[in-house]
This record gives structure tokens, C-alpha cells and sequence, in this order.
């Protein structure tokens, strides 16, 4: 089908077929990053500014290549030495980039909605790189890209997402993805750490792992997300470690090919084990390999691009 929106904002408002869409056209893309030289003029002409109001490693650096790569120009703001420290208003600085004639703004931010706030109030595209506990839509492609490569059509397979639910904008949109194409989440936490009413996103919720993790075809471990907490959700870290914790003891019977994923950054020892994480099950540095094929697919179509011509992709 062919893209028709400016923006990327949310998984929950796309349908199973814009999903579908951007998930073929990142498989397109990922092929470039095995070439020798890894770069197509897709985007040549095209400006795309990342701003990035909280701290990233995987989604702006691989924004950052994944631009360069479709060959856009890219401006880095470094929000900490910006006039934002001088009281600067998100909308008026955005406006001011906007004046550059800018096509695509890639933006974090610590405050849900910011990205829909910027797309209704200007012309370039936005795309939503986190926001608060909101949404980070592009995590999500890229946690049910790896899937779909990994255990083909998602209709009917059991996904286990495990963690702090409550505060994670990762769930959330993987949740939405997930669920429109037919697979089966449940949510593993203590019930501190999972939102109230989250059954009506079609989820189910476990407060024990090892149950939930007997029958999932893939399991999704989250961070403990003390910065967002506002009062302490349990007793110790080591407590939560024990009961919600994956580890070696844990999945040692379970199927070779059930899939251990993690969106990053990871609390070693915390939710997961050194020896999980870089132990067979894991697809986690697949999951940042795969990031970068999804966002160039993101950035490609919100900026217009519509199929994927030979000349766009040439070398
Ligand atoms: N997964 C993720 O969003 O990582 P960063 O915070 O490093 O971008």
C-alpha cells in the first residue's frame, strides 16, 4: 500500500497495513548496510534535524546513520548548549529550525505528546523517537521487525513483555503493534509496575514469569525505569531481580529457538544476566542491526518516498 502520512508518531494509530508497509520497506533497505558502500541517494536534497531533549545511544545514533546512509543532510542539535537553556520554548526553537526550510525533525522527549503537539503545528514531518511513557514507535518496528524475521507471521505467537510496564513507552507501543498483527502479548510484572485497566489493549498479565515465559515464543525484558518513578514500586532491586529477572536457571529448559530480546539500555544483573544477554537465546544486537533498516524505512517514507525505484537504491 502506499504511504500517506507526514508524521510517525504512534503504533497505536497506524493499521496492521502501514505497519506491514513499513516493515517490507525497511527489508528493501536493510540489504544497503551489507554493500560496500553503504549509501543510496534516497533522500539527497532532503534536511532532517535530530533533537534530542533526553539521553539516547542506540535510537540517535542509528537515526543519525540511518540519514546518513539515504544520503539526507542531517543537523545534530545538542539541546544542552542550545538556547533551550535559556528558556526557549520547544515550539519556538522548532519554529526557528523550521525557517532553514527543513523536510523531517526526528524528536525525544521527557513529555508525552510533544511529537503530535510539534507535527499539528508545523509543515516538516515529524518523527517520534520516545516521548515520555508515551509511545517510541520505532523501538517497536524494529522489536516486531526482528520477530517477523525470526519466527515468520506473528498471528497467534505468544510474545511475553516483562517488566516495568507501567513506565514504558516501549511496551506500550509494541503492545499496539504487536496485538494488530494477530499476536498474543502478556505482561509480566509485579502489580505495582503494571497500569490499571491495561487488559482493554487486548494483553493479558502474568505476575509470574516463569509462566509466562514457558509458553512465549519471544520474550521482551524492560528496564526498571527509576528516573520515571515517582514513589518506590518494590521493596529492593535484588527482590525484583529474583522473581522478574531473566537468568541462565531460568530459561535453561526452555526450546532453543525462544527468543530473548531487549530494547536497551540494560541493567546487567537487574532484569536480565550478562550470561542471558550474550548467551544464545539473545537477538538483542539484532535488534539495533535491524534498527537501522527500520528507520531509514520510517525517514524514507515520511519524507515522500513512495516505492522503492532502482535509481534510489542504487549503489
Ligand atoms: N532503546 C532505546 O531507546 O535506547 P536509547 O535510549 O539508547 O536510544
Amino acid at each position: 500500500m502506499a504511504w500517506t502520512k507526514k508524521d510517525l508518531l504512534d503504533l497505536e494509530y497506524l493499521t496492521a497495513e502501514e505497519i506491514t508497509t513499513i516493515l517490507d520497506t525497511a527489508r528493501s533497505f536493510y540489504e544497503v548496510s551489507t554493500r560496500t558502500i553503504k549509501k543510496v541517494p534516497a533522500l539527497r536534497g532532503k534536511t532532517v534535524v535530530n533533537l534530542f531533549y533526553e539521553a539516547s545511544t542506540r535510537t540517535r545514533a542509528s537515526f543519525e546513520i540511518a540519514e546518513k546512509r539515504l544520503s539526507a543532510d542531517v543537523l545534530n542539535v545538542n539541546v544542552s548548549v542550545s538556547s533551550v537553556t535559556k528558556g526557549e520554548t520547544l515550539l519556538d526553537t522548532v519554529k526557528n529550525l523550521c525557517a532553514y526550510k527543513i523536510d523531517v525533525i526526528v524528536i525525544r522527549h521527557s513529555v508525552s505528546g510533544s511529537p503530535l503537539y510539534l507535527a499539528r503545528n508545523i509543515e516538516a514531518s515529524v518523527i517520534n523517537a520516545g516521548d515520555g511513557a508515551h509511545e517510541h514507535p520505532t523501538q517497536a518496528l524494529l522489536d516486531i521487525y526482528t520477530l517477523r524475521e525470526r519466527l515468520g507471521e506473528l498471528k497467534g505467537r505468544q510474545i511475553a513483555i516483562v517488566g516495568d510496564i507501567a513506565h514504558s513507552r516501549v511496551a506500550r507501543s509494541n503492545i499496539w503493534g504487536l496485538t494488530k498483527l494477530g499476536a498474543k502479548v502478556t505482561v509480566v510484572a509485579p502489580p505495582t509496575l503494571v497500569p490499571r485497566d491495561i487488559e482493554r489493549m487486548g494483553v493479558a498479565v502474568s505476575h509470574r514469569l516463569d509462566e509466562a515465559i514457558a509458553r512465549a515464543d519471544a520474550v521482551n525484558m524492560l528496564r526498571i525505569q527509576r528516573e520515571r518513578e515517582k514513589q518506590t514500586l518494590f521493596p529492593s532491586l535484588r527482590e525484583y531481580s529474583k522473581l522478574f529477572g531473566l537468568d541462565e536457571e531460568k530459561i535453561k529448559d526452555l526450546p532453543e529457538g525462544m527468543l530473548v530480546m531487549h530494547p536497551g539500555p540494560i541493567n546487567r544483573g537487574v532484569e536480565i544476566s550478562g550470561a542471558v544477554a550474550d548467551g544464545p537465546h539473545s537477538v538483542i544486537l539484532e535488534q539495533v542491526t535491524n534498527g537501522l533498516a527500520v528507520r531509514m524505512a520510517v525517514l524514507f517514507l515520511v519524507a515522500g518516498g513512495t516505492s522503492l525505484h532502482p535509481e534510489s537504491l542504487g549503489t
